[in-house]
């Protein structure tokens, strides 16, 4: 494993990437190119731009990544890409290359699964982190808590009912006029605003496992309908209002889940949303309360990026468990199939 060389390829939303990553957990070399430019204007992104873009970018992209790192497609182990969910373009286009890629230079492929590229993230981050671990995977698709047992080995313990707390600060963002993308300028307006407006915190304190975000989201909207000409001020307020009612849903969801997964031993946070501090200082204050090793990946790691499927790739391959050239793409595709479906508008798996 220590020696073992994958190149990985991501393109499932609005970031292409792709790294070259060692089984030591050395990062040879790595890009990640963001579409922010072609989706501003549309307030979101729009699946077939992405996919025309990551199908303009890749090749060149692997060239670049593996002449960096003076190597060849020869000197890699294994090519892995990802092959869903995600929108389903961008996947093909990424899915296609790994595949040809994998032909040309007679090498196998691991068709890894995006969410489990971001839940083994952490391990490529601290290599002092062992399975089985309890996992708060907060991205743009995707809010859910996850018993993290071994490599393809995921018990979901709760998912969001309607929305992600991604998507909700995205549209909330939107909502604000904080532009594109949405979570990262909702958290910078929120640093200097008073989280003077009450909103709801949907689910908390309630008996079922799971997360809610529309009626947040929705209470977004009506609080900034009710100003008619808000100040920079008031819009900061809305924004720390929403930031802390999320961090309450987050942190009161996760308590619950520590308390039906005892047998974690640390508490672990991935995903795009994971980069925002407000949550990360919050989960840790929760972690430290339950005596748990609280164990965040850095923020470049929590966003889309090529070194968490070269991860994930690595440690599929060390497991032996690899796939064939005809391996689908998966538009939706859950870590824990087992899992129930869960009532709701957009139910998310
Ligand atoms: O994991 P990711 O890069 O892509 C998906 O797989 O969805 O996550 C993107 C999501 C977006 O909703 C984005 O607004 C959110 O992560 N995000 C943040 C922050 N940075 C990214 N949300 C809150 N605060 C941030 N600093
Ligand atoms: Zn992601």
């Amino acid at each position: 494993m220590t020696t073992a060389l994958v190149l990985g390829i991501e393109s499932s939303c609005d970031e292409t990437a792709v790294a070259l990553v060692r089984g030591d957990r050395t990062i040879l070399a790595q890009r990640i190119a963001s579409q922010n430019e072609a989706h501003e204007r549309f307030g979101g992104v729009v699946p077939e731009l992405a996919a025309r873009a990551h199908a303009d970018r890749l090749a060149p992209m692997v060239e670049t990544v593996l002449a960096e790192a003076g190597m060849t497609l020869a000197d890699v182990d294994a090519i892995a890409g990802t092959a869903g969910p995600g929108l389903i373009g961008g996947v093909m286009v990424g899915l296609v290359t790994a595949k040809a890629l994998a032909m040309a230079a007679n090498k196998p492929l691991i068709a890894v699964n995006h969410l489990e590229g971001h839940a083994l993230s952490p391990r490529l981050a601290d290599a002092n982190l062992q399975f089985p671990y309890l996992l708060l995977l907060v991205s743009g698709g995707h809010c859910q808590l996850l018993g993290v047992e071994g490599v393809g080995r995921y018990r979901r313990l709760a998912t969001t009912i309607d929305d992600a707390v991604g998507e909700a600060f995205d549209k909330s963002a939107k909502v604000l006029g904080l532009g594109f993308p949405g979570g990262p300028a909702l958290e910078r307006a929120a640093r200097t605003g008073n989280p003077r407006f009450t909103l709801p915190r949907p689910l908390v304190g309630s008996d079922e496992p799971h997360f809610s975000f529309a009626g947040l989201k929705s209470a977004v909207l009506r609080a900034r309908a009710a100003i008619p000409e808000p100040t920079e001020q008031d819009i900061a307020d809305l924004a720390a209002s929403f930031s802390q009612a999320a961090c309450d849903c987050l942190t009161d969801r996760t308590a619950r889940a520590i308390a039906a997964f005892p047998q974690a031993t640390a508490l672990v946070v991935a995903g795009g949303v994971a980069a925002n501090q407000a949550i990360r200082g919050a989960l840790g204050d929760l972690a430290a309360s339950h005596d748990l090793p609280f164990v965040a990946p850095p923020m470049w790691l929590c966003t889309d990026n090529g070194a968490m499927i070269a991860w994930a790739g690595l440690e599929r391959l060390a497991a032996g468990d690899i796939d064939d050239l005809h391996a689908p793409a998966r538009p939706r595709w859950p870590l824990d199939p087992g899992a129930e479906t869960v009532r709701g508008a957009g139910v998310k798996a």
